[in-house]
């Protein structure tokens, strides 16, 4: 375990982390490290870059005092996204890996980061957002509809093992044509221990019936593929 810091006054990140989960060892007890350009700030998080320019950051915000002390029973929203990350792989669905996660156990000056995890860089892998990919308009309507149906293959397996995915929309699932796969990042899941209990059923077709109509306005997806997403929602 190590002490790392960041500096990072662009984008008003000063706060020490506990590097808890490292791939790679990292030399002395405490070190300053820097990163490479913003990809996004908003309210949820800071993406960045890695220094490396291979890999990305993301910081999470704590949006309350109370969900910063939720670090000290391992329920904030980062043990949310890195134990979901380990979740979704051994169901087999590909995400994207994570190499490094820190925890933030001292407040920082301006926001509150509950900690931040370096994960590979999917553009590395020639993968693109999905959202972003289908506007582009270089997909036709049957490659679209071949690519949702593989996010909706795993979607049908998170919903055998009883797991809801958060926030389930394409910018959250990547396509990487050259290996004929999608890769999820944002992966805070919830776990039902009975997935063929009513509470389970309606909680997924919530989550089914809001994935459908969440593009609604910047790419509204066809009757079809509508149909194709509610057709996973389970009886009540
Ligand atoms: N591993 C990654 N590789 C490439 N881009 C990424 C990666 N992780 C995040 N991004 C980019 O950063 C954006 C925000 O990341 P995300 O994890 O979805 O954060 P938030 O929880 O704030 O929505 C994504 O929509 C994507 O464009
Ligand atoms: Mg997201």
């Amino acid at each position: 375990m190590n002490l790392t810091q960041f500096s990072l006054p662009g984008v008003g990140i000063f706060q020490t982390f506990l590097t808890v989960q490292a791939e790679q060892p990292t030399s002395g007890r405490q070190h300053v490290r820097s990163t490479g350009p913003l990809i996004i700030d908003h309210t949820p998080s800071t993406v960045l870059m890695a220094d490396d320019g291979r890999s990305v950051l993301k910081f999470i915000k704590a949006r309350s005092w109370h969900e910063y002390f939720k670090t000290f029973w391992a329920r904030s929203r980062l043990f949310k996204e890195v134990k979901g990350n380990q979740l979704l792989a051994g169901l087999g669905i590909e995400v994207a890996r994570i190499h490094e996660v820190g925890i933030g156990l001292v407040p920082g000056y301006k926001y509150r980061y509950l900690g931040y995890y370096l994960m590979e860089d999917l553009a590395a892998r020639q993968a693109v957002e999905m959202l972003s990919w289908f506007q582009s308009g270089e997909v036709s309507e049957a490659q679209r509809m071949q690519w949702l149906d593989r996010v909706i293959d795993d979607l049908r397996t998170m919903r055998d093992a009883g797991v809801i995915f958060s926030d389930c929309h394409l910018r959250n699932v990547f396509a990487q044509p050259n290996a004929d796969q999608v890769i999820w990042i944002d992966t805070g899941v919830t776990r039902y221990l009975c997935p063929r209990s009513r509470k389970f059923a309606r909680k997924f077709n919530f989550s089914m019936r809001r994935f459908a109509n969440y593009h609604d306005g910047e790419l509204t997806l066809s009757e079809e593929e509508k149909r194709r997403i509610l057709a996973l929602q389970l009886p009540e």
